[in-house]
C-alpha cells in the first residue's frame, strides 16, 4: 500500500494518459481471485493512465439475485475497491446504474450483435448450464453490457482476469462491426485491448486445482475471501487440496494444486518467482502452509483495516460515488451521442 501521498496529475499528463475501465460484479464476497487477477493490477498500473473503475451492479441481476442486499453488497465493493489501494488522484469509481448511458448503448449494441456470437461465450455456456430451464435473456445479454461498459469511456485497456479475454474479443468484434457499418470511413467506437498479467491471471479452486476460484462456487472453502478473519484463512489453508508428493514446484500439470498454492503464496509474499522455488523445492506440505498462512493474512490485514475505517464513514463514500458518477456521466454521454449520430437517430431538442 503506498504510504506517501501521490503528486497530482497535470493537465496535460491526464490527456496524454491512455485510459483504462474496469469492473467487478457485486455479488458475493470478493475474493483473491477478484483481487489478485484484477484490482492488484489496477492498483499497480494506476499512475500511468486515466482510470475508471464501476461497481458492474446491472451484470449483478443477470443470475437471481437477492434485492435486500443489491445496493449494500455495491457500496461494500466500491469501499473495497479504495481499501485495495485505488487512489482517486488516477482514478474514478462510480456505480454501473448511476450512468443510464449503460444501458441505453446497450440497446444500441443488441441490434448490431448477431446472436451466434453470444451463444458462442464459454461463461454464458457454463453459467446457462447451472441455471437449467431458467436462464435469463440478461445472461445471454452479458458481454453486450460489458462492451458498453467499455466503449462508453473510449477505453485503451482492459485490466481483467483471463476468463473475461473472450468478452474483450467480442467487444473488439462489435467495435469493427458498428464502425463498418455505420461509421462512413470515421472511427466512431475505439477497440480496446485486454490488459492480463502472467501471474495470478487465473487462480484455482483451493478444493480442485482444476477449477477456476469462483464466487459461485458453494462451497466457501473453495476460496479465500479478500475480507475473511484470520481463523478463517488458517483453516480454509489447513484443509485445502493438495498432493502426496514431496517437494514443492510450479509448472508441473500433473500437479495444479501445487502450482496455484505455489503462486498464492508467492503473490501475497511479494518474493519473485525464482526464490519461492528456491525456497519450496525440499519442502513438505505441512511446512508450507504455515507459510502460505502467514503471508495471505499478513497481505490481507492492511485491507481490511482501511476496509473497515471507509465502512464506519458512509458519507465519505457516497460523496466519492457522487462525484465518480458526474464524472463518468461527462463521458459516457458524450459518446452515446456520437453513436446515436452515427446510427442516424435525431438528438433530443
Ligand atoms: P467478476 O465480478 O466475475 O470478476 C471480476 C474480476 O475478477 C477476475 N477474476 C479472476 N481472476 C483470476 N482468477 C480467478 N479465479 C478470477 N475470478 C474472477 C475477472 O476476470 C474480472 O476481471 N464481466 C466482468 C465484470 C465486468 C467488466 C466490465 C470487466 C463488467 N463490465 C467491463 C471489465 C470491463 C466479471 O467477470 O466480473
Amino acid at each position: 500500500m503506498p504510504t506517501t501521498a501521490p503528486a497530482p496529475l497535470t493537465t496535460l499528463e491526464v490527456m496524454t494518459k491512455q485510459r483504462v475501465l474496469s469492473g467487478v460484479q457485486p455479488t458475493g464476497n470478493l475474493h483473491i481471485g477478484n483481487y489478485l487477477g484484477a484490482i492488484r493490477n489496477w492498483v499497480a498500473g494506476q499512475a500511468q493512465y486515466d482510470n475508471f473503475f464501476c461497481v458492474v451492479d446491472l451484470h449483478a441481476i443477470t443470475v437471481p439475485h437477492n434485492p435486500a442486499t443489491l445496493a449494500a453488497d455495491t457500496y461494500a465493493i466500491a469501499a473495497l475497491y479504495l481499501a485495495c489501494g485505488i487512489d482517486l488522484d488516477y482514478s474514478t469509481i462510480f456505480v454501473q446504474s448511476h450512468v443510464s448511458a449503460h444501458s441505453e448503448l446497450t440497446w444500441l449494441l443488441n441490434c448490431i450483435t448477431p446472436l451466434n456470437w453470444l451463444e458462442d461465450m464459454i461463461q454464458f455456456k457454463e453459467k446457462a448450464v447451472k441455471q437449467g430451464q431458467n436462464v435469463g435473456v440478461g445472461l445471454l445479454d452479458y458481454p453486450v453490457l460489458m462492451a458498453a461498459d467499455i466503449l462508453l469511456y473510449d477505453a485503451d485497456k482492459v485490466p481483467v482476469g483471463e476468463d473475461q479475454k473472450q468478452h474483450i474479443e467480442l467487444t473488439r468484434d462489435i467495435v469493427d462491426r458498428l464502425n463498418h457499418q455505420y461509421g462512413q470511413g470515421e472511427t466512431v467506437l475505439k477497440s480496446p485491448a485486454p490488459l492480463i498479467q502472467t501471474d495470478g491471471a487465473r487462480v484455482m479452486s483451493l478444493t480442485d486445482g482444476t477449477k477456476k476460484m469462483s464466487k459461485s462456487d458453494p462451497s466457501d472453502l473453495s476460496r479465500i475471501n479478500v475480507l475473511d478473519p484470520p481463523d478463517v484463512i488458517q483453516t480454509k489453508i489447513k484443509k485445502c487440496k493438495t498432493d502426496p508428493v514431496r517437494g514443492l514446484t510450479f509448472g508441473d500439470p500433473a500437479r495444479p494444486e501445487c502450482n496455484n498454492l505455489l503462486t498464492l503464496y508467492m503473490l501475497m509474499s511479494g518474493q519473485s518467482k525464482e526464490a519461492v522455488a528456491a525456497e519450496c523445492v525440499e519442502m513438505g506440505w505441512g511446512q508450507f502452509k504455515p507459510l502460505l498462512t502467514e503471508a495471505a493474512i499478513a497481505h490481507l490485514q492492511p485491507i481490511q483495516t482501511k476496509y473497515a475505517e471507509i465502512t464506519a464513514d458512509k458519507s465519505y463514500l457516497e460523496s466519492v460515488l457522487r462525484e465518480g458518477r458526474q464524472k463518468a456521466e461527462a463521458i459516457a454521454n458524450a459518446t452515446l451521442t456520437r453513436v446515436k449520430q452515427a446510427l442516424g437517430y435525431s438528438l433530443p431538442l
